[in-house]
Order: C-alpha cells, then sequence, then structure tokens
C-alpha cells in the first residue's frame, strides 16, 4: 500500500473513532489541518520536478479529496445519531388515550334534593333554607317541646357554643325549626291582610337541608338530611296531606301503584302526628312498608307561635329524609356510602 492510501486510511480510522463532533474536529485538524499530516506532504512538493510535481499532486489531491469525503460521511453519521437520539428521547406515543378531565356531576342526594324541589315546585310549593346552627327556641320549645318535656330525648342533640346555659344553641336535629322561621317571615309580610281579615295567601313551603343527631350505623350519620314540608291555610285538610304526598311519591319514584300508608303516631309539634309509610307493588322492594316521612297536623301551639290564629288557620306538616328515598330509590344499602366521598361509588350516579 502505498504512503497515500494508508493515509487516506488512517484519517478514516480516526474519524470513525470520534463520537462526539469535537472529537471529529480535532482528528480533522491531524489530518487537515495547517500542520496536519496532508499539509506536510504537500509542503514536500516543492523539491520536486515539474512532472513529478503533477503527477504528485494528483495523487495528494485524490487523497485529500477522499479524507475529505469521509470526514463528511462521519460528520453526517453523527447528526444522524444525534439526531434519531434526539427522537428517541422526545418520542411521543400517538397511541397513548389521552388524559380527559373528569366529568364532575351532582351528589346522588343532591340529584334527590333537585327532584323533590322540582316535584314540589310543581305543587305551588316554595323552597326556603335555613341555618343549620339553631337555637333551642327554633328547634325545640317554638315546635311545642319546652325544656323538660320527654321528646326531647327523642333527639340527641349536638349542643354548640352560643345561647343561653339552660337554652344552649345546637345544630338542627330536624329541619322543623324552619315552619316557626318561614312562617313567622310569611305573617310579617302578610300583617295588614291577616288584621284586616281579608286573610293572608296559605303557606305552601318545603325546607331541604342538612340536619345532625348524634346517632352512626348503617343507616345513621351524625350529619344526614331532611326536607320539611308545611302548608298553612284556612281550609287545608288531612286529605290534602295526603293527596299531595301520595303525588309526590308516585312522581319522585315513578310508580303509579305505589300505596301510601299513614300509621299514627306522636310529635310534639304535630296533633294528630303520623308515620308514613310507602309500598311498592313491583321491583325488588315489592310488598315491604318502608318509612319514609313523618307529618301530621300542625298543634295549635305551634301555629300560635307562627303568630297565627289556630281557630282560623289549620294546617300541615311533613319531615321527609332524602337520604332513604336516594337509598330506595338506587337501592343502596348503606347510609355512609354518600358521605365517604368515594368517587367509585359516586361516579355511578353520572
Ligand atoms: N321533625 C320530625 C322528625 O325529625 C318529622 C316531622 C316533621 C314530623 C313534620 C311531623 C311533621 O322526626
Amino acid at each position: 500500500m502505498n504512503e497515500l492510501d494508508a493515509l487516506v486510511e488512517a484519517a478514516q480510522a480516526s474519524f470513525s473513532k470520534a463520537t462526539t463532533p469535537a472529537d471529529l474536529e480535532n482528528a480533522k485538524a491531524q489530518f487537515l489541518g495547517k500542520s496536519g499530516r496532508l499539509t506536510e506532504l504537500m509542503k514536500g512538493m516543492a523539491a520536486l520536478s515539474v512532472d513529478e510535481k503533477k503527477s504528485r499532486g494528483a495523487a495528494i489531491n485524490l487523497a485529500k479529496q477522499a479524507i475529505e469525503a469521509a470526514l463528511a460521511a462521519h460528520r453526517q453519521a453523527l447528526a444522524d445519531a444525534e439526531l434519531a437520539q434526539q427522537l428517541q428521547a422526545e418520542a411521543l406515543d400517538v397511541s397513548l388515550p389521552g388524559r380527559q378531565r373528569g366529568q364532575g356531576g351532582l351528589h346522588p342526594v343532591s340529584l334527590t334534593l333537585e327532584r323533590i324541589e322540582a316535584i314540589f315546585g310543581s305543587m305551588g310549593f316554595d323552597v326556603a333554607e335555613g341555618p343549620e346552627i339553631e337555637t333551642d327556641w327554633f328547634n325545640f320549645t317554638a315546635l311545642n317541646t319546652p325544656e323538660d318535656h320527654p321528646a326531647r330525648s327523642m333527639h340527641d342533640t349536638f349542643y354548640v357554643e352560643g345561647g343561653t346555659a339552660t337554652a344552649p344553641n345546637l345544630l338542627r336535629t330536624h329541619t322543623s325549626p324552619m315552619q316557626i322561621r318561614y312562617a313567622v317571615q310569611h305573617v310579617k309580610r302578610h300583617q295588614a291582610a291577616i288584621v284586616s281579615g281579608v286573610g293572608m295567601p296559605e303557606i305552601r313551603v318545603i325546607a331541604p337541608g342538612r340536619t345532625y343527631r348524634v346517632d352512626s350505623d348503617a343507616t345513621h350519620s351524625p350529619m344526614f338530611h331532611q326536607c320539611e314540608g308545611l302548608w298553612i291555610g284556612e281550609n287545608v285538610s288531612f286529605k290534602d296531606l295526603k293527596v299531595v304526598f301520595t303525588n309526590f311519591c308516585r312522581t319522585f319514584f315513578e310508580s303509579d301503584d305505589l300505596v301510601l300508608r299513614f300509621r299514627p303516631s306522636f310529635f310534639p309539634f304535630t296533633e294528630p302526628s303520623a308515620e308514613v309509610d310507602i309500598q311498592f307493588q313491583s321491583g325488588p322492594l315489592a310488598g315491604r312498608w318502608l318509612e319514609v316521612a313523618g307529618s301530621g297536623q300542625v298543634h295549635p301551639n305551634v301555629v300560635r307561635n307562627m303568630g297565627l290564629d289556630p281557630e282560623r288557620y289549620i294546617g300541615f306538616a311533613f319531615g321527609m329524609g332524602p337520604d332513604r328515598l336516594t337509598m330506595l330509590r338506587y337501592g343502596v344499602n348503606d347510609l355512609r356510602l354518600f358521605f365517604d366521598g368515594d368517587i367509585r361509588f359516586l361516579s355511578q350516579f353520572q
């Protein structure tokens, strides 16, 4: 092998050892640089004759072209490798499913409350909300349950700061205080008409919301929901309550053959009082009596505490459990599932 071929081979070998552009530039300098090996060979031509210069020059030129070609090829190879690596690092897997923003939705009990409001709204009932921290007066005393009344022990009450020593404030144990709160406002608004003898428009309201009792098991939660209903006028009867509540239950459960039973019971603020049971005629719950509400004719003492004359105004109230209605509607058997906040459970209602 002649000297030039050997030089070309050495250059090729040196270039292919370079793994970075900087390595490659160093290798290039060794062969093509100002004091590189090829340049040295060209300097050595000065001593040659014209003919020798020609042939030697042509041969050196060929070698130089070969070295430059090898250099260019290796530069390209390095650039290709870098690009390939970059593509690999930034690889985009177009088959990966996109991240979706979770679709939120209403809590099943909220769905029930909306349903209750829509159904009673269609029957001319207003919707009212009241405070969850209540005074002893609204939660008990005004509802015909004075301090020493044995019915107070029916409610395991959470007491909070505020109020008086004998009548501390509390977390409302039911939505019934809204009967008084709403009626008092209504009476105030229509006082002139009441005093003049014209009379007030009927009170027709529901009051849904959170309620609290010291209680916790599969069917009781320390926080639960109730929805109060109140209907007061001059000519309202138990029949009206039955019609309205039957209508509500059949619409709520979308079941025309659903049967209701008003079972005698006791509440201090209603007389007579009845527990409302429902019975489905078909489906998984068919044939069983299921308690859904307490109800009754508003007690004269309560009517009086609303600022109304019980000789003139008569009314009916009911208090139902939206949590229980939700359990029955969807076939849920543990109340606690509603309040654990487990998305696997809650997302089934979207
Ligand atoms: N407040 C009663 C309860 O919590 C329910 C009820 C409301 C009963 C209105 C009669 C009238 O059990």
